[in-house]
């Protein structure tokens, strides 16, 4: 593996290398340097990857906010790569733009991983939803999985659609009214109501109204608060059936859920550390 800036980036066998890495021993990554360039807010997907960098003996560098760096000078997203990977033998990052990942691999010389590109993509998290949904249903081939909620803006789905598609689940969509998958990845998956995704998933996979992307107050207005997932709505599902969700959760899984044995989020969030320990791991060990 090179660079981690999109699902395409991954084959199925290596999906299922990673989620296996994640079990195992941790590496020594030792003299190994982790650079953390974040450009928007987040509280799980840095904090675990610098736990994960940690846990294997690598130092960590980096920054949370763009507004502390460069960039508020007006330097670019490029020129800024270029210089932190003299730095690094990683980079992890994280950028309101779509498509700023890939802009970064592509004059990078040490592996870019995407760590959410605007509207575009988050491949890491996929890999703890992967490995989440193994660890809580036994497998995930033949799963039935609903993904719920603004399946237009929210990157974290954007990834997961073709990795449960490449690993052979089933997948439905829910989509928050507006907010449906993109023309492309849609295609073929059913659109079926949040009861009957209820009652025939074995994963409710949901999602935040992506508020920061919308221009139109209007809009956003009008998907907000339509997909609630809550005891209630629990009661018709099946015994097994687990809710996910990437977090921060605003008003879309209610609190009543969080003491069921469904509710499976925090531990998802957990397993953002074993995980990333086998991404670094896998970018860092064979390095020059
Ligand atoms: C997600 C993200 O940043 O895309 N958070 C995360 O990394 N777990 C989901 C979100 O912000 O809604």
């Amino acid at each position: 593996m090179d660079h981690l800036v999109t699902l395409d980036d991954l084959s199925a066998a290596e999906i299922l290398a990673i989620l296996d890495r994640a079990d195992g021993q941790p590496a020594d990554l030792s003299g190994s340097v982790v650079c953390t360039a974040f450009f928007e807010p987040s509280t799980r997907t840095r904090l675990s990857f610098e736990t994960a960098a940690h846990r294997q003996g690598a130092d960590v560098i980096g920054f949370s906010e763009a507004g502390s760096t460069s960039s508020a000078k007006g330097e670019t997203l490029e020129d800024t790569t270029r210089v932190l990977a003299g730095y690094a033998d990683v980079l992890v990052i994280r950028h309101p733009d779509e498509g700023a990942a890939k802009r970064a691999a592509a004059v990078s010389d040490i592996p870019v991983v995407n760590a959410g590109d605007g509207a575009g993509e988050h491949p890491t998290q996929t890999l703890i939803d992967l490995y989440t949904i193994r660890h809580a249903t036994g497998g995930i081939a033949g799963r039935k999985v609903a993904v719920i909620g603004d399946l237009r803006y929210g990157r974290t789905v954007h990834s997961l659609v073709p990795a449960l598609q490449k690993m052979g689940a089933e997948v439905m969509q829910v989509p928050a009214p507006g907010l449906d998958l993109p023309r492309g990845s849609a295609n073929g998956i059913p659109i079926v109501s949040l009861d009957e995704a209820a009652a025939t998933a074995d994963v409710l996979y949901v999602t935040r109204v992506q508020k920061e992307r919308f221009d139109d107050g209007a809009a956003y207005q009008a998907a907000k608060g339509a997909l609630i997932v809550d005891a209630a709505l629990l009661a018709g599902a099946k015994s097994k059936a687990i809710v996910l969700h990437p977090l921060p959760r605003v008003d879309e899984i209610a609190t009543d859920v969080d003491a069921l044995p469904a509710a499976k989020y925090f531990d998802q969030a957990k397993n953002g550390v074993p995980v990333r320990m086998a991404v670094l791991a896998m970018l860092l060990e064979n390095r020059p």
